[in-house]
């Protein structure tokens, strides 16, 4: 580690040390004088944390400064790092000569840092010979960085490295068919080039120019604590490869917290899985025309909070465009006025989800199929529209163990594929009308039922169930209650 970064490292220490001080005398304050304690405590901590950070705001002007004011600085500490880089395998881009203050480009600085990061320290490998990188970090030093091309990573490959700690933002000139990270090795014959990468702490702003993060043939990625705006295409996408796990971020096409007057006109992806075996779990998508798109099976999405452009203006919260191989798994999330869609679902379930302002699963034939589908446990508030939770778009002609049930709705219809009902009468024909509440219309694949005549003992048989109507029939008039169950499923 070069010199200059060990003086600074010594700042946090004087104002952790200030900081202690403080909270000790605050915590006495509190003990002997309650309530003013308090505010003796509140003014101390305030005092020290404004000098520290003074002290810290200084340093890191005068770190930028010497960094900017001098290349041949830059230049010797690039060598000290070549030479320390044995035994420190952390890459600060400011050592590069990367402008923390986003004022001028960073691209080839950063990029520098991790062709660095990726010079192996072993000849130890991973899955496929993948280069094990050791735990290399590439450090952004808590800066934001104007870049006007991708971070790109050696197409050599690598694996056991993170990249975290700051902000990127696209220049105006930004590429917009790219990514403003991307884990991609072009060309490469391996099946994958990149292995337990983590992508941490960052805010990506991607200037209306491209997206946030590309994920391309990677093995175990994680991206975590990411706060990525202002995509036009998608904030992150994975393409092939598997187990990238996107957990506690936030995307967003529009920095907003919900009733932008601009909403209608949202576009954009916030995450697209184009890969299998992934795992997105407590995210929120803020804005963006789809919250996650989904074009490869085998994926898990919990605790999403989708609230990026309500379906009555177009928007999705779950796409799920694999049509006769969904293999989805979706729940624990919060579809708050935005849909799941889901394509002729085949292995698709959704559960224990909170569905708001009229928001649905929309289950959309493409040729005609839904097999294996449970949408169960599910709470539903609309707002008196007649909105069913569960809607078909289009026709399905093969419809096989589809298991929509148990869900609780208030202001929307419900819909299920079983149902019961009751007929109270006297004459000899019992009809009960499960149209209005059953899935799929003229499909009742069992019925049971029974007839409580009082003190008669009548012939009685099931008539008809054609148009999800059961009838019942006795051989003389009686008057009777007849309880029937339907399910739309034969087994
Ligand atoms: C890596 O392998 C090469 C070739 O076998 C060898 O010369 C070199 O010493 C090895 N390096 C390490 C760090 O083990
Ligand atoms: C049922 O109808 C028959 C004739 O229509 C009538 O005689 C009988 O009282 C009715 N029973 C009841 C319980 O209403
Ligand atoms: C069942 O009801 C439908 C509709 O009323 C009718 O068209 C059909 O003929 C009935 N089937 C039988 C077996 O009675």
């Amino acid at each position: 580690m070069e010199p200059a970064r060990r003086g600074g490292s010594r700042a946090p220490v004087v104002f952790l040390g200030a900081l202690l001080l403080a909270l000790a005398a605050g915590a006495s304050a509190w003990s002997h004088h309650g309530g003013l304690g308090a505010a003796g405590f509140a003014t101390a901590g305030r005092a020290a944390a404004a000098g520290g950070e003074r002290r810290y705001r200084d340093l890191a002007l005068q770190r930028t400064e010497s960094v900017r004011s001098s290349f041949a600085a830059a230049a010797a500490a690039r060598r000290d790092l070549a030479t320390a880089s044995a035994s420190s395998r952390v890459y600060h881009v400011t050592d590069y000569g990367a402008d923390p203050t986003g004022a001028t480009d960073s691209t080839a600085a950063i990029n520098s840092a991790i062709a660095d990061a990726f010079r192996s320290p072993s000849n130890a490998t991973m899955t496929g010979g993948i280069p094990d990188l050791g735990g290399a970090e590439v450090h952004l030093d808590g800066g934001t960085y104007l870049i006007k091309a991708p971070l790109t990573l050696p197409a050599s490959g690598g694996g056991n490295f993170r990249i975290h700690g700051g902000s990127l933002r696209a220049s105006d000139d930004f590429p917009t068919d790219r990514y403003l990270i991307e884990l991609s090795a072009k060309g490469s014959s391996r099946s994958f080039d990149y292995e337990y990468a983590t992508l941490r702490d960052l805010l990506l702003d991607c200037n209306y120019r491209g997206g946030g993060l590309a994920v391309v043939n990677s093995l175990r990625v994680g991206v975590d604590n990411l706060y990525v705006v202002h995509f036009a295409s998608d904030g992150v996408a994975v393409t092939g490869g598997h187990e990238t796990i996107i957990r506690n971020s936030f995307f967003g096409q529009h920095m907003t917290a919900g009733k932008d007057p601009g909403e209608r006109s949202f576009t954009g992806t916030g995450i697209h899985l184009d890969g299998n075996d992934n795992t997105v779990s407590d995210v929120v998508i803020f804005s963006a025309a789809t919250g996650i798109l989904v074009t490869r099976p085998a994926n898990s999405i919990s605790g999403v909070h989708c609230y990026n452009k309500a379906t009555g203006w177009g928007g999705t919260g779950i796409y799920l465009k694999i049509p006769g191989l969904t293999q989805t798994l979706i729940s624990n999330s919060y579809m708050d006025y935005t849909s799941i869609v889901a394509e002729d679902p085949v292995l698709l379930h959704v559960s224990g989800s909170f569905f708001l302002g009229d928001a649905n699963v929309v289950l959309k034939a493409v040729n005609g199929v839904a097999r294996g589908v449970q949408v169960v446990g599910n709470i539903f508030s609309g707002q008196d529209k007649g909105i069913d939770i569960v809607h078909l778009d289009g026709k399905f002609d093969t419809v096989d163990q589809v298991y929509v049930q148990q869900n609780s709705a208030t202001g929307m219809t419900i819909k299920s594929t079983a149902a019961r009902g009751t007929a109270v009468g006297n004459g000899s024909s019992w009809t009960v009308d499960f149209s209005p509440v059953l899935l799929f219309p003229d499909r009742i694949g069992h019925v049971q039922y029974s007839l409580v005549a009082g003190d008669e003992f009548p012939g009685h048989t099931l008539r008809n169930v054609s148009g999800n109507q059961v009838v019942v029939a006795t051989d003389k008039p009686v008057s009777a209650t007849v309880h029937v169950l339907v399910d739309q499923n034969s087994d």
